[in-house]
């Protein structure tokens, strides 16, 4: 009999019977490859002997997870407080972002705390993982390092003896497994190693983090599939020109997805940031038009952000829209606010909105910044520069309120701001105290007070 042979998608893991050019379960060209097909799982059990066991009711004491902090702070605010024992993460990320930097950290900084930790690199030699703790002031640390790819090796050499807290595994990408035939990389291997490796965190109660490589597109390469098995799947971005490198999690069994942890790459390793608002409000041009501070929350904190925009007169038939650190849609809905409500017309401009350092906004919170800061950019006027901006605008161009409005102004008080222009609600949560807070009920009554500003700078 020959032996069976299955065409694996290598974006999307879809399985086909023949070679074709393009995958039916993702619609990309040329992402088949010939792989061995897996075997079916377990080992030869007849159907229908199956083991009993003992069903138990959901009625129970329930335990919290036990955890090891990762002596991290930042670290263990995206993770909801440590590491669970038994978990697999995921950390994803560009090359070169820091992944390898914050693992060698977190690992130095639990061995500190007299925890057994194990780093596996199958991308770098031993010298290489050395040279890096040198230069982070950590070669002293009581970390274990080894260079190896084979996942039967790593788990019989860490089967033995004591059972470490942490395993960081750099790259997952890099693994491979003799219990499969495919080249390592593939999504076959992939899903294997991390099966295995997953397996023996949940028997062991070690706890596992896969380094994933990220594609330009940012999803996970390859291991796409590995983020449905894993516990929690983190993602370290930053942008290549800033120093700031934000942790946020994408998936979490054991926590919360909205926190983030933010980090600063300096020469000596990733430091971590306390006060984030300082960082991101830091290099601010004051006074210039088409900036707007908001006042965002990320999981649990306050943080004040720059929003950035350029309106400028378009030369093509169909206008620019280009916007990063926000989501398109959204930009798209203040723009036909704006124009549908307002008469502000922008049919004719070219609009780029930026979110200063590099940060992601996933807050509808955002709108009324974004256009405080749109209208100012086309109305070239700047805005006070000592005010924050919060509220979301609905489809008939009221402002909304938002969550969480007393943190949000106390945050900006804090930074020196003296003003906060907030949905009417907000009013009554905040209260007038440290800073003097503006209600409005429309983007328009918005829209008419920076107008008039203009014509204020314009005529002085
Ligand atoms: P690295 O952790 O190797 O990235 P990854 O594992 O995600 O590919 O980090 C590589 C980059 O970080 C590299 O461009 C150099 C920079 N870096 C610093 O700026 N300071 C440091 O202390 C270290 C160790 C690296
Ligand atoms: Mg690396």
């Amino acid at each position: 009999m020959s032996k069976r042979l299955t065409f694996i998608c290598q974006n999307c893991g879809a399985a086909h019977g023949r070679w074709q050019g393009k995958c039916e379960g993702c619609g990309e060209w040329n992402t088949l490859s010939e792989e061995g097909a897996d075997r079916p799982a377990g080992p030869g059990r007849k159907p229908g002997k199956g083991r009993l066991f003992a069903l138990e009711p959901l009625a129970g004491a329930a335990q919290e997870a036990p955890r090891t902090g990762s002596g991290i702070g930042e670290f263990d605010r995206v993770t909801g407080g440590g590491f669970v024992r038994g978990s697999v993460l995921l950390l994803g990320g560009d090359p070169g972002i820091g992944k390898s930097t914050l693992l060698i950290q977190a690992a130095a900084a639990l061995a500190g705390h007299r925890q057994h930790a194990v780093y596996i690199s199958g991308e770098e030699a031993v010298a290489q993982v050395r040279l890096r703790a040198e230069r982070l002031g950590l070669s002293q640390a009581p970390v274990q390092l080894a260079a190896e790819t084979s996942v039967e090796d790593i788990i019989a050499t860490l089967s033995e003896g004591k059972i470490p807290r942490l395993v960081v595994i750099d790259s997952i990408q890099t693994m491979w497994t003799d219990t499969v035939e495919s080249a390592p990389g593939t999504v076959t291997q992939v899903r294997a190693s991390a099966q295995a490796l997953i397996r023996f965190a949940k028997k062991s109660g070690a706890t596992i983090i896969l380094v994933g490589h990220v594609t330009k597109d940012g999803q996970i390469a390859g291991p796409r599939v590995v983020e449905h098995m894993v516990d929690a799947v983190l993602s370290f971005e930053g942008e290549g020109s800033h120093q700031f490198r934000i942790l946020r999690a994408v998936k979490n069994r054991f926590g919360p997805t909205d926190e983030i942890g933010v980090f600063e790459m300096t020469g000596t390793g990733l430091r971590e940031v306390a006060n984030p608002s300082e960082l991101f409000l830091s290099e601010r041009d004051l006074g210039q038009p088409g900036t707007a501070v908001f006042a965002g929350i990320e999981g649990t904190r306050p943080l004040l952000v720059e929003i950035q925009a350029l309106v400028a007169p378009s030369s093509l038939g169909t206008p620019r829209r280009a916007v990063v650190g926000w989501d398109p849609s959204r930009l798209s809905m203040v723009l036909a606010v704006l124009e549908a409500h307002c008469g502000v017309r922008l049919g004719g401009h070219d609009v780029y909105l930026n979110v200063a350092g590099g940060l992601r906004i996933n807050e509808p919170a955002a709108d009324l910044a974004a256009a405080a800061a749109l209208v100012s950019s086309l109305a070239n006027a700047p805005l006070p520069a000592d005010a924050v901006y919060f509220g979301e605008v609905s489809l008939s161009g009221a402002v909304r309120p938002v969550a969480q409005a007393a943190a949000r102004v106390k945050e900006a008080a804090k930074l020196g701001f003296a003003r906060a222009i907030v949905p009417e609600a907000a009013r009554a949560e905040a209260g007038d105290g440290a800073i003097k807070l503006t209600d409005v009920a429309s983007l328009a009554a918005l829209v008419a007070d920076i107008a008039a500003r203009g014509k204020r700078a314009a005529a002085a």
